[in-house]
């Protein structure tokens, strides 16, 4: 059964730990799972790969979303997200998001998240494709950093709860459309994880692509481990580019959040002059998949490989209250974001699509659950409202541990698990094929698409199908193994959507087409 799994290894001969719930990940999704099983007297284990802080939670800017404004309401935010997600939106998840979103926020706030206030009250934003200011956020754009802190702090107050570290999940142990637990990297150990339920909070895969906000841990692992072990995956075409990343040499990909767009800063081309209002009626503010391409054609126009956003109209002192990261981050490369046009372009930002769930977290696998970005249930549809995904971590997170709870235990009696046929790793440039990889998913499977691009990146995919047949030699080899599948599967999925919509845009296929308003589930 080649293709199944990573590495050879048989559960009997491994070190092993049984817990109530395993949770993959230590973002917001991941942390405030733990933290409500926690909550509830369970023995819980978070695995993470790297440091408990390197997610993609920790680098959000803008904020969370939740309907907590005066002028504001829930049905507002569903309209909002329902437009943004160009028909793909699964209305039911919608309503629970925004429905359940502001009691969720109300708890991070009672677990000690200081989010920005006003003469008192909560300081709402405003950002892409939002009618109405509904974004909170902390120490002005650090928003991620501050709820990162307060269940990491929360999550290891409660004495059920253990993080472990540079805890690599390799794949998951699945048995009759069961999944009882997790196959482990720790260290450099092979070790089993048994679970009454695993949950799948892994993140995305920003880093299949050259540019991208996501931290280097974002190589798409909980998708192709689940992927393997025969879950359904869905809506894999819907990759999101944020618009404006800063574009200088030397300089990382840093985000320049939307906010700073919420708050009055206009995009301008390579020759001075302000496009956006050319694109859509919202102009800045339009939803994110069309800043994103109203900016690459004005690079393309212009020959110049950013565009610029200026904030020099408005109030400095406010400017550099409101983004004190922003402008400490520009500073160092040089730039007074007060008064320089920032350099910025488009990069990889956030997966619409993952491992399919259901309203509870729960996949098409019994026992595994999923939840945050590698988790997909419909409620970003074709494109995500911007500062819907933190939102999204907390309130799925919290039906997962009400749905475990409510569920019967599995089997009493657990199956032995091995692999044996894998031939030995093979010599491997990791380093090389990972540059490779990215290159062909920048070209190819990037913000604009066509079937002769994304033939080529398959073809580039199929090239490298024998490793299944191979063991993968440690976490960087397992990492590009998963970069492989998952990039394979986005481009798939890309080639079979004969249309544009949302963060799909297709030259081929430039219009929305009513046969695809429906979905594309992938299965080994
Ligand atoms: C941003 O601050 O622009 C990112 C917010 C998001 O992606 O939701």
């Amino acid at each position: 059964m080649s293709g199944r799994y990573l590495v050879n290894f048989d559960s009997r001969r491994l070190p092993q730990e049984s817990w109530d719930l395993v949770v993959l990940g230590s973002g917001i999704a991941g942390l405030y799972t733990a933290h409500a099983a926690g909550r509830r007297g369970w023995r819980v284990v978070v695995l993470t790969k790297h440091g408990v802080e390197d997610s993609s939670t920790d680098r959000a800017q803008g904020g969370i979303a939740a309907a907590l404004g005066s002028s504001d309401s829930p049905e507002l935010h569903y309209q909002d997200t329902i437009a943004a997600g160009a028909g793909l939106c699964d209305r039911d998840a919608v309503r629970v998001l925004v429905n359940e979103g502001p009691e969720r926020v109300r708890e991070l706030m009672e677990m000690g998240a200081r989010f920005d206030r006003e003469n008192g009250r909560l300081a709402l934003t405003r950002e892409g494709a939002h009618s109405r200011r509904r974004i909170l956020h902390a120490a002005g754009d650090a928003t991620g950093a501050e709820i990162q802190r307060v269940l990491s702090l929360a999550v290891r107050q409660l004495p059920g709860v253990e993080v472990r570290e540079n805890h690599f999940a390799v794949d998951l142990l699945v048995h009759e459309g069961r999944c009882y637990g997790v196959l482990a990297l720790a260290g450099e150990r092979l070790k089993v994880f048994w679970g009454r339920a695993v949950v799948l909070a892994t993140g995305g895969l920003g880093q299949l692509f050259e540019v991208s906000t996501n931290p280097e841990v974002a190589t798409g692992d909980g998708m192709a481990m689940a992927y393997r072990a025969g879950a359904e995956l869905m809506d894999m075409e819907f990759v999101q580019f944020h618009p404006t990343v800063l574009s200088l040499p030397g300089a990382p990909p840093f985000l320049i959040s939307e906010a700073v767009r919420g708050e009055g800063a206009i995009l301008r081309n390579a020759r001075g002059e302000r496009f956006m209002p050319r694109y859509h009626r919202l102009a800045e503010l339009a939803p994110r998949d069309v800043v994103v391409r109203a900016i690459l054609a004005e690079m393309e126009q212009t020959g110049v490989p950013h565009v610029y956003l200026d904030l020099s109209h408005l109030d400095p002192e406010a400017v550099r209250q409101r983004f004190p990261n922003i402008t400490r981050t520009c500073a160092a490369y040089g730039l007074d974001i007060t008064k320089d046009l920032l350099p910025v372009a488009p990069a990889a930002h956030y997966m619409m699509g993952g491992v399919k769930t259901n309203l509870h977290g729960e996949t098409s696998i019994e026992g595994l659950y999923a939840c945050g970005e590698v988790a997909c249930q419909g409620v970003h549809g074709a494109n995500r409202l911007a500062s819907n995904s933190l939102l999204d971590g907390l309130v799925f997170g919290g039906r997962i541990v009400e749905r475990v709870a409510g569920s019967p235990a599995g089997p009493a009696r657990r199956p032995e698990f091995s692999c044996r046929e894998l031939e030995e790793a093979p010599p491997l440039d990791v380093g090389d094929l990972r540059r490779r990889l990215k290159r062909v998913m920048s070209r190819h499977v990037g913000p604009v698409r066509d079937a002769r691009g994304l033939e080529e990146a398959l073809s580039f995919f199929a090239q490298w199908s024998f490793l299944e047949k191979h063991q993968a030699a440690g976490v960087e080899e397992m990492e590009l193994r998963n970069m492989l599948l998952v990039g394979q599967l986005v481009a798939q999925a890309a080639l079979l959507r004969t249309e544009s919509r949302g963060g799909h845009y297709r030259l081929d296929y430039p219009a929305p087409r009513d046969i695809w308003l429906k979905h594309i589930i992938l299965r080994r």
